[in-house]
């Protein structure tokens, strides 16, 4: 499947080494594709990942995802100009600084903002309810963790749940795009649990099954 991941920080950078690992091909869209941290980028992920301006690797792309500040999310979604019937993967938690809590919430999310922002785009929220290190590897000695998708388009929700459940997470449907409002507050308990109830970046949720 052809991917471009729009912004190439943690996240952008732990799923598209994975996905490129596996065969899709992974094109990188970024503000500044020949610059030097691009280059070494690439050079460090290889598996022929490559970076292109965001209009460029979006329009050539199957799926779009979105791993960006959600403050810059309206921009980047605007680069990427023609996003319709496209798969756009949010990722995106509307994180006050220093982390200090949600700026939206409960009656609104960063998921239905996105959604609002590109309605010809067939939005998707996962993989925002963990740390990018989970995200480069989901597995635990006694399961893998699970990822919480949501959105309105089953066939889109589909085929993101089959490139999440690659990277080696239990892929859980939430229900449509408004339950961002629930996994949004989940990755602020993840990050309060990691960061300042110290248990660090290696634990995650798991829905267990019985
Ligand atoms: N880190 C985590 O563990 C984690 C987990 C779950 C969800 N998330 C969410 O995922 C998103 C990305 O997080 P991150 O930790 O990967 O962030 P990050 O490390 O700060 O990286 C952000 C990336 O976005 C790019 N970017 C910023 N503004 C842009 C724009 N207008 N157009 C295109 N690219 C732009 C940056 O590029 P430049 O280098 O050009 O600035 C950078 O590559 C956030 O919304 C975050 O809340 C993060």
């Amino acid at each position: 499947m052809k991917i471009a991941v729009v912004g190439a920080g943690r996240v952008g950078q732990a799923i598209a080494g994975s996905w490129a690992r596996l065969g899709h091909s992974v094109t990188f869209g970024v503000r500044h594709p020949h610059d030097e941290k691009t280059h070494q980028l690439l050079a460090s992920i290889g598996q022929g990942t490559r970076a292109a301006p965001v209009h460029d690797a979006a329009k050539a792309a199957d799926v779009v995802v979105l791993a960006v500040p959600f403050g810059a999310a309206e921009e980047a979604i605007g680069a990427c100009k023609g996003l319709k019937g496209k798969i756009l993967v949010d990722c995106t938690n509307p994180l006050l600084p220093e982390r200090a809590g949600l700026s939206i919430g409960h009656d609104r999310s960063a998921g239905e903002a996105i959604a609002g922002w590109a309605p010809q785009a067939r939005v998707v929220k996962a993989l925002n309810m963990t740390g990018a290190k989970n995200m480069a590897n989901p597995k635990y000695p006694e399961a893998a963790l699970s990822m919480l998708v949501c959105g309105d388009d089953a066939d889109a929700k589909r085929v993101v749940a089959g490139l999440v459940g690659e990277l080696g997470f239990d892929v859980v449907d939430a229900g449509p795009i408004e339950a961002s409002r629930l996994l949004e507050p989940l990755a602020m308990l993840w990050i309060n649990l990691a960061f300042k109830l110290g248990n660090g970046q290696d634990i995650g949720f798991r829905l267990l099954r019985r």
